[in-house]
């Protein structure tokens, strides 16, 4: 399973590299507003230094635009800023159109905003690299969101659709647990989400125990 973080905070994507287990970076417009990111310039750079630092990994960065032409436009300029990028295409009547072209292209994109598995079946007919189920927006209106998950896996798998499912909208450990279980691709979350999957009380009880007779025995 490949292991997304969903931030543009780059002192977030640095620790998270340095655990050595990222594969990649997600990005929305409100994740760049919440880093202060505004101006195409400043975006642009914003986007470059993230891929700088995630080295292999993808990095998706979202079309403003919600016309096909301005989103053909937008994501080649994106896609020319380095090989990592992938567009990040809203799943809208444009948008699909938009992933159509970008897949013929060989250009390639995550398509987002994703609540059905209807949305889902028509992102990868269009040829999208990766669809986000934002399973966490589901949760919060009471509809589970890993329920979307196992139903689009299991249609991927019937047609063998090669789109990636990304879980997006990850917002604690368990969600991670089970999309593994259900076999999503790749999840994107916060960094806390990742960081409590390493934790454990018996860990910690059984280090400080290790350390403390280690101690003892030295003395
Ligand atoms: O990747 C999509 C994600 O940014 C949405 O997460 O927590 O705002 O629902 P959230």
């Amino acid at each position: 399973m490949k292991f997304f973080i969903d931030t543009a905070n780059l002192a977030q994507i640095q620790d998270a590299h340095d655990l050595g287990i990222l594969d990649g970076v997600t990005t929305n417009p409100s994740l760049m507003a919440k880093e202060g990111i505004s101006g195409k310039d400043n975006v642009m750079k914003h986007y470059k230094t993230i891929c700088d630092i995630v080295g292999d990994g993808d990095v998706s960065a979202e079309v403003i635009a919600t016309d096909f032409q301005g989103m053909v436009r937008e994501g080649e300029e994106l896609a020319e800023l380095h090989p990592n990028i992938v567009v990040k295409i809203p799943m809208i009547q444009e948008g699909v159109k938009a992933l159509k072209y970008f897949s013929d292209k060989g250009i390639r994109t995550n398509c987002t905003l994703v609540f059905s598995a209807g949305q889902a079946l028509i992102a990868a007919k269009a040829g999208a690299s990766y669809v986000s189920p934002f399973i966490g927006r589901l949760d919060d209106i009471s509809t589970d969101g890993l329920d979307l998950i196992e139903q689009i896996r299991l249609i991927y798998d019937n047609y063998g659709y090669e789109t990636e499912i990304l879980a997006a909208s990850v917002r604690h450990p368990m969600h991670i647990i089970k999309c593994a279980e259900i076999g999503a691709d790749v999840m994107t979350g916060p960094l806390s989400a990742i960081v409590a999957l390493m934790k454990h009380p018996l860990t910690d009880n059984g280090l400080a125990q290790f350390l403390a007779d280690h101690a003892k025995a030295a003395k």
